[in-house]
């Protein structure tokens, strides 16, 4: 008899089409299409990511069940991310999801991206090693910055969250300010690593709590650009390594300054990232070090499972499934972000 808890789960809710497979926890496969056309409109357009994501599911679903040997026949359940994201991305994952559950008579899961940004933290990096309850995540993505406490997949808090733009915005704004193109987070990671990153100092945004704002630091960083460029028509070409590695210092120590007030208020001892800013590597080192200095472990995905991914979607599909929460083939998704089972702090003063 197989004993085996089998879930197929499909992210479809921006520019990547990704198609995972869990084995009992275990991530066997997790097959992840970056659509490449939207990088000369200089961000994502909705209605070309829908039609890309129609052309490549089929295929991505495919090269999922292959790489994890898994026969369609042999899974248990499917899972699709049901909200927020672009709403025809969103159609396309969950129709596709729902044609499964239908033809194989197997359950459907509706899984939350954030929620699973989060719960990625508990697939096991190569060294078997996963984050331990309770704990705090800084999720720091294109669209979201966060930090949630959590002591259990299902009980949540985000006890702290962007009052604007997100992490990954004001990276690739302020990336768009020094001409490159988007997106522009990892270039200014690249650049930055041979810049000095006390150089040129921005203010840090006086926000009440645990609370974020970006919005006026691209600002700030959008007149000092102009006044220098104006000063030396050169300015960008000669110090753009010390204009990226300032700026990224500057988004990174307002993203921990914060976090290290709510470690300090919840007194965890894991805390973890996801998202794909995580993959910046100013914000890991100093997300290692504060660790260190409050004596927490710190836990950061694999970087397959940072970004958008199928893989977290399948993880938190696994523990819905332990706890029978299944859906009707009536789930529609919601390109907003409700539903999702994490209290929000109201007023977060913490
Ligand atoms: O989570 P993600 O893949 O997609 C969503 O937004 O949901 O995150 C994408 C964001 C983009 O803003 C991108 O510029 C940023 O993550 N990013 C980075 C780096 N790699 C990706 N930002 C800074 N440094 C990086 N190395
Ligand atoms: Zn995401």
């Amino acid at each position: 008899m197989n004993q085996s808890i089998n879930i197929l789960a499909i992210e479809s809710s921006c520019d990547e089409t990704s198609a995972a497979i869990c084995s009992n926890g275990n991530i066997l496969s997790n097959v992840i299409a970056t659509q490449q056309i939207h990088e000369q409109y200089g961000g994502v357009v909705p209605e070309l990511a829908s039609r890309a994501h129609l052309e490549a599911i089929d295929v991505v679903v495919a090269a999922a069940l292959d790489k994890a040997n898994i026969l369609l026949n042999q899974v248990n359940a499917i899972a699709y991310t049901k909200s927020p994201g672009l709403l025809g991305p969103l159609l396309v994952g969950s129709g596709f999801a729902k044609s499964i559950a239908l033809t194989q008579n197997i359950p459907l899961i509706e899984v939350h991206h954030m929620q699973a940004h989060v719960l990625a933290n508990l697939i096991e990096n190569k060294k078997g090693e996963k984050v331990q309850f309770p704990f705090l995540c800084l999720t720091v993505s294109g669209g979201h910055t966060q930090i949630v406490y959590c002591t259990s997949p299902f009980n949540m808090e985000i006890i702290g969250e962007t009052i604007d733009d997100a992490a990954g915005e004001a990276f690739d704004k302020t990336a768009k300010i020094v001409g490159l193109p988007y997106p522009g987070g990892p270039l200014i990671d690249q650049f930055a690593a041979n810049g000095n990153p006390l150089k040129y100092e921005f203010t840090e945004p006086q926000i009440q709590g645990l609370n974020y704002s970006f919005s006026g630091l691209k600002t700030q960083f959008l007149y000092f650009v102009q006044q220098q460029t104006a000063a030396n028509p050169k300015f960008l070409a000669e110090n753009l390594t010390d204009v990226c590695a300032s700026v990224q210092h500057r988004i990174v120590t307002v993203l921990l300054n914060k976090f290290k007030k709510a470690i300090r208020q919840t007194k965890v001892k894991y805390i973890c990232l996801a998202g794909g800013v995580s993959a910046n590597s100013y914000l890991r080192k100093l997300f290692f070090e504060l660790g260190v200095k409050h004596q927490c472990k710190v836990y950061i995905p694999e970087f397959e499972y940072c970004t958008d991914n199928a893989g977290m979607i399948a993880i938190t599909a696994y523990y819905k499934y332990l706890q029978n929460e299944f859906a009707t083939l009536e789930s529609v998704p919601n390109a907003r972000a409700s539903f999702w089972p994490a209290t929000l702090a109201v007023n977060p003063t913490h």
